[in-house]
């Protein structure tokens, strides 16, 4: 379980490396391409994160953060339900830039920095809230990522993570398999003008964690409470732990 490896990286450091300059790539249309290629189920997962959370939301003194927050997908969903404005942070400038470019078309005042989830620039426990859809899987090291979740929320705070997962029945698991290495490429690479990116994401799901796996580094890294719900399939897996 160390972390993500994008063929052709030996270190840690290039991973990390790869996985921002891709994001870098593909920031333009990334947005268009995650609605195609997930048949804008994506919408859908994000908004039962929203939900499981928003009794956090819904106080007036939480603080929030969404990590590897990306074009702001999350983060603009989790702030339409909470009192207190979710902050975001990601590594990749050009997706930042199109997460503030939403925030201000909105009108909203959300806070976004620019920081590496595995070092955030954040005092240890001072959130309530710590989410992320979808950047779990491309961290250099789990274990590290976990660990900061951990230092950065208060004690009782909760950590939501919303990532792609291992389907649960052989069936579903061939056509989605099929789907992701044959078509999946095809149309991502087409849309975002970047065939790597689209080649890495079935390939970086393959090789990350099943769910109960994922649950077990969590509790682990001292979360208790630690439960996940299966969406679409076991396409996608929502963990929830607290502090
Ligand atoms: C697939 S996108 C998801 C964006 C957004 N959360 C969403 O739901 O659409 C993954 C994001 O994670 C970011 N990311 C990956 N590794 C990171 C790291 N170590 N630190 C900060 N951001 C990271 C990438 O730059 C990218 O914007």
């Amino acid at each position: 379980m160390k972390g993500t490896t994008p063929a052709g990286t030996a270190t840690e450091q290039e991973a990390s490396k790869w996985v921002r300059s891709m994001f870098g790539r593909i920031a333009p249309r990334y947005d268009l391409t995650n609605h195609i290629l997930s048949l804008n189920l994506d919408r859908l997962w994000r908004a039962r994160t929203v939900q499981r959370v928003r009794p956090i939301l819904e106080r007036a003194d939480a603080r929030t953060l969404d990590i590897c927050c990306g074009t702001g997908d999350l983060l603009l969903a989790l702030n339409k339900r909470a009192r207190h404005p979710v902050m975001g942070s990601d590594f990749c400038h050009p997706m930042l830039t199109a997460a503030r470019t939403k925030i201000a078309d909105r009108g909203l005042g959300c806070p976004l920095f620019e920081a590496d989830a595995l070092n955030l620039p954040i005092a240890d426990a001072s959130l309530d809230l710590v989410t992320v859809a979808f950047g779990f899987r491309n961290l250099a090291n789990y274990q590290a990522g976990l660990a900061e979740m951990y230092r950065v929320l208060k004690p009782d705070g909760v950590a939501a993570i919303l990532e792609f997962s291992q389907p649960d029945t052989a069936l579903f698991g061939k056509l989605y398999g099929f789907y992701s290495r044959n078509i999946l490429p095809i149309i991502g690479g087409a849309l975002s003008g970047s065939r790597d990116a689209y080649r890495y994401l079935p390939e970086s799901i393959g090789k990350f964690p099943s769910a109960p796996e994922l649950a077990r580094e969590m509790r682990s890294a001292g979360f208790r409470s630690v439960d996940f719900t299966r969406m679409t399939g076991g396409a996608v897996a929502l963990h929830v732990g607290t502090k």
